[in-house]
């Protein structure tokens, strides 16, 4: 089948309590571990693409990877949406360039500023069948350009989301609940230790993420900065040269019961990125002597593909969830 937008996959995701992964993609092993896991889990997808993945790896090879992939995986649906889309011109341009949906990251910006750049989006991205995700509150963390300190982040206001949401006209929202971007989402100070010494990071608000579906039920939820941080690959990148201290992640517990309420949308990228810089680092290590770059890619790849499968199974709850989606 051919790129879809969101729409479908939210309405299901929504009535039947998962979430869809969107999963960030820089290049050719990225595209292939993700939507490789997502065949054989039978699920649903959606390819995001950053600014700095852009810029990275050019429009065009992105769009046409992610068709790529579309042929290869005609079984399941897959959206390819702009991630953190900073202006109307670069979400213009990938929904003339063949995005299927799209972010208007407006979060930084003062209320109104940020419902007029957002609904213009809407009108343009609705007159061509392209799904729109705004933001309302600021995670901590590096979003493309825009840096947020820890401390200087804000939860989401649920008594901003109606006036919001029905002024701009979006068909889904991402909200702060206290996820952040990034391998360390939480200062050491804000956890306490467990009796190995691994941090343990304080809860989510889930009370602010139920007050916002109160106020919009039915209407899908996103969670930015979804990632785990999984301690086995950040003990990978460790022993293997790298520098991680106290990396540390959203519990797994937690983003599934997330997905079981109104959020329909988790966004993935570090861990994919912890997952294959681990594996080459290992891969480096062992074998000094080895130069063909397939040869650190393919292991890297099927890692990737790992821990996609494992989001899809134990933590999204979208595995076997493709056909009802389409
Ligand atoms: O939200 C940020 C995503 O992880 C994308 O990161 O801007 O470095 O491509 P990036
Ligand atoms: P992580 O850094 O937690 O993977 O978040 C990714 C994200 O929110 C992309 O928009
Ligand atoms: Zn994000």
């Amino acid at each position: 089948m051919a790129l879809v937008n969101s729409k479908k996959m939210f309405e299901q995701a929504y009535k039947n309590g998962y979430a869809i992964g969107a999963f960030n993609v820089n290049n050719m092993e990225i595209v292939q571990g993700i939507t490789e896991a997502c065949k054989e889990a039978n699920a649903p997808v959606i390819l995001q693409v950053s600014k700095g993945a852009r810029a990275y790896a050019n429009h065009t090879y992105l769009v046409k990877l992610v068709e790529a992939a579309v042929a290869e995986c005609p079984e399941i649906p897959i959206v390819l949406h702009l991630d953190h889309g900073p202006d109307f011109e670069t979400c213009k341009s990938c929904i003339d360039g063949g995005f299927t949906s799209v972010m208007i990251d407006g979060s930084h910006l003062p209320f109104e500023e940020n419902i007029e750049l957002t609904k213009k989006v809407v009108e343009y991205a609705h007159a061509r069948g392209v799904t729109v995700e705004g933001e309302l509150g600021t995670l901590a963390g590096i979003e493309d350009d825009v840096k947020v300190e820890h401390g200087a982040e804000s939860y989401t206001k649920p008594e901003e989301v109606i006036e919001f949401v029905t002024r701009t006209g979006v068909d889904s929202l991402a909200i702060a609940i206290g996820t952040s971007h990034g391998a360390y989402k939480f200062k050491p100070e804000q956890c306490t230790r467990n009796e190995e010494g691994i941090l343990v990071p304080p809860a989510l608000r889930f009370d602010i993420l139920e007050a916002v579906s109160e106020k919009l039920p039915g209407f899908p939820i996103v969670l930015h900065g979804s990632s785990s941080v999984p301690q086995e690959y950040v003990k990978m990148v460790n022993e293997n040269g790298g520098k991680m201290p106290d990396a540390i992640g959203v519990p797994e517990e937690q983003l599934r019961k997330a997905a079981g309420l109104s959020v329909c949308k988790i966004n993935i990228d570090s861990d994919l990125r912890l997952a294959m810089t681990g594996t080459i680092r290992k891969f480096f290590n062992e074998k000094p002597d080895k130069f063909d770059p397939r040869e650190y890619l393919k292991p890297a790849r099927a890692n990737i593909k790992e821990i996609v499968k494992h989001k899809l199974i134990n933590v999204l709850g979208c595995a076997g969830k493709a056909d009802e989606c389409k």
